[in-house]
């Protein structure tokens, strides 16, 4: 009678064990650590051109590009982020006109990548 009171018990401590074990696993997955924005080894072709072809030069290119700036190649975005008006425009800055126009603003990241990229001199890479 005593070791079936025992063996229960043990068996009790072990259900609960894996039972509190999962719960932590769950706990992770429920908060994740926000996911992190690396500027480390950005490139024009990789990382900032396809930023701005995805969310800029669908207005600003063409023959008639918007505001009459382009910004359909490297040599054109590298004319508004020597000017100011890339960041000016993507942080949304007093003074400028916030791009993209009628849209979202740029997701931080995004905003962090390209100001790396222009920070670091524009490098054609
Ligand atoms: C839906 C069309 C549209 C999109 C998308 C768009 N623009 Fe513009 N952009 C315009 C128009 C129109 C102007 C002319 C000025 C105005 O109307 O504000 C302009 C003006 C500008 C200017 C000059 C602003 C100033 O104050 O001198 C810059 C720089 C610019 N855009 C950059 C960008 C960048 C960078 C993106 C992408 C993040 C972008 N635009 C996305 C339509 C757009």
């Amino acid at each position: 009678m005593m070791l079936l009171r025992n063996f229960i018990l043990v068996m009790g401590f072990a259900i609960l064990m894996i039972l509190s074990s999962c719960t932590y696993d769950n706990v992770e997955e429920l908060y994740p650590s926000p996911p992190s924005c690396d500027t480390t080894d950005l490139t024009y072709s990789k990382d900032i051109g396809p930023i701005i072809d995805a969310s800029c030069a669908g207005c600003h290119s063409g023959s008639a590009p918007s505001g009459n700036i382009s910004l359909a190649n490297y040599n054109d975005v590298v004319i508004s982020a020597q000017n100011g008006s890339l960041l000016g425009t993507i942080r949304h800055e007093n003074g400028w006109s916030p791009m993209p126009k009628n849209g979202n603003k740029l997701d931080d990241c995004s905003i962090k990548k390209i100001e790396t990229w222009v920070e670091s001199g524009t490098p054609n890479n």
